[in-house]
């Protein structure tokens, strides 16, 4: 834990060098924060011009998950500070780079325990005690076929390590047929070798959030924070699509929730920020489902509703710089905006004169150099007087905007 009251210039003696590794869009915020702070960034990723590279002193191509490649690039930077940005990377690399003393954050067990489904339900549910849905694991479609019908139906099959929903199957009748299917579709996307899986118990959902906590130094020691939950909601899908600021529901389940946030990111420890996710359910329950270690997704929110956004609060509470309380300025929503496209290079996105004739409207483009269909290249943000006229702007906004080939040319230069 390094307390810092001064920093210097980037590329000289004496700078602080921060490493990405996983350099997408959320990177590219990290990154942008810590150029502001004047720090000498490095984005990794396994493909060139990722979104962060665009804004980093240097890059690097390498297979992330490859402990040799991921290992070869840090000792060669030689890093202050390592930041994992994706789930993606080498655990091995991981851990033996912060045995070797390079400080990983918030800590490789974090990581580790935060990328695998299984571990992380031992950690939440078994050792901190926290509510989650019922689940069981399996390790074949036997196992699979037992555990569905202890955990019952409708249940969801999800493969030990995966992001954004790949590899979820909802199973809602007692089908060995479909149950043996869903477990072979888990395992088929599962990242690694893995052929676990977890089943968990289908909940009725009535609300998400996205508990952003951040653990800094202060007065010699470390504290945890919350910020105000984001709300969230996914239309059933199982990846981000809206996301708001501030919260609208009840202050007894906000308080629970936030409660969990705390406890996760005291359980994990290190520094930095956490993307807590809980549910509230249909029946009032208030669930732990999972933890990024990291800045989250449906936390872009923050670059217009609060006084630090996430990737500010991340970068400060890991360069061991202070951290007050960011409060919301501002109601605002995000959407999310994905292609269907496949490998369409320097994709169109197209309609933004529409979209930000809308007043509070912004937008960011990541970027990416390619498509695949569910790829992620744009959020929208909106602010307003209220979070109903801020998902009003968003959403309209998000109408107007759309994703289009193109032949690689740039047009109108
Ligand atoms: N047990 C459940 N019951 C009902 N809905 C669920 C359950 N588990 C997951 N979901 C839905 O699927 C979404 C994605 O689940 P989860 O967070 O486990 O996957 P993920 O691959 O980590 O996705 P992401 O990277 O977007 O967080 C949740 O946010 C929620 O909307
Ligand atoms: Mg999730």
């Amino acid at each position: 834990m390094k307390v810092r009251t001064c920093l210097q210039s980037p590329m000289y003696e004496g700078s602080v060098k921060l490493l990405l590794l996983g350099s997408g869009e959320l990177g590219k915020e990290v990154a942008i924060e810590a150029q502001r702070l004047g720090v000498e960034v490095v984005a990794v990723d396994r493909y060139d011009w990722a979104p962060a590279m665009h804004v980093a002193h240097r890059r690097y191509v390498i297979d992330m998950m490859n402990p040799n490649a991921v290992k070869s690039v840090v000792r060669r930077e030689s890093p202050d500070i390592v930041v994992p940005e994706i789930e993606a990377i080498s655990t091995e690399a991981i851990e033996d780079l912060e045995s070797e003393g390079f400080f990983v954050v918030p800590n490789a067990k974090a990581v580790k325990i935060a990328m695998n489904r299984i571990e992380l339900r031992r950690f939440a549910a078994r050792s901190l005690g926290l509510p989650t849905t019922k689940f069981e694991f399996a390790e074949s479609p036997e196992e699979a076929v037992e555990a569905c019908e202890r955990v019952g139906y409708p249940c969801l099959i999800k493969p030990e390590m995966s992001s954004s929903g790949h590899g979820h199957t909802k199973v809602v009748e007692p089908s060995r047929k479909k149950i043996v299917e869903a477990y072979e579709y888990a395992i088929s996307h599962s990242r690694g070798r893995s052929r676990k899986v977890i089943v968990e118990e289908f909940v009725d959902l009535s609300l998400e959030y996205t508990v952003l906590t951040y653990r800094y130094v202060k007065d010699g020691g470390i504290v945890t924070e919350v910020c105000d939950p984001v709300e969230q909601w996914r239309y059933g899908s199982y990846h981000y699509i809206e996301s708001w600021q501030p919260p609208t529901s009840d202050p007894n389940t906000l308080r629970k929730a936030a409660e969990i946030g705390v406890r996760v990111a005291e359980g994990l420890g290190g520094l930095g920020i956490f993307g807590v996710e809980v549910f509230l359910t249909k029946d009032g329950r208030v669930l732990f489902s999972e933890v990024a270690p990291r800045p989250h997704d449906t936390g872009m929110v923050t670059m217009v509703t609060q006084e630090l956004s996430e990737f500010a609060i991340h970068v400060r509470s890991i360069l061991g710089l202070p951290v007050p309380k960011p409060r919301v300025i501002s109601p605002g929503a995000s959407i999310a905006i994905y292609t269907d496209l496949e490998n369409v290079w320097s994709p169109k996105i197209c309609g933004l004169r529409e979209a930000l004739e809308i007043p509070g409207v912004d937008v960011r483009l990541f970027g990416k150099p390619f498509t695949y269909p569910g790829r992620r290249v744009a959020v929208v943000l909106a602010r307003g007087s209220s979070v109903e006229e801020a998902l009003g702007k968003a959403r309209e906004a998000a109408r107007k905007i759309s994703v289009e080939p193109s032949r690689g040319v740039r047009s109108g230069v």
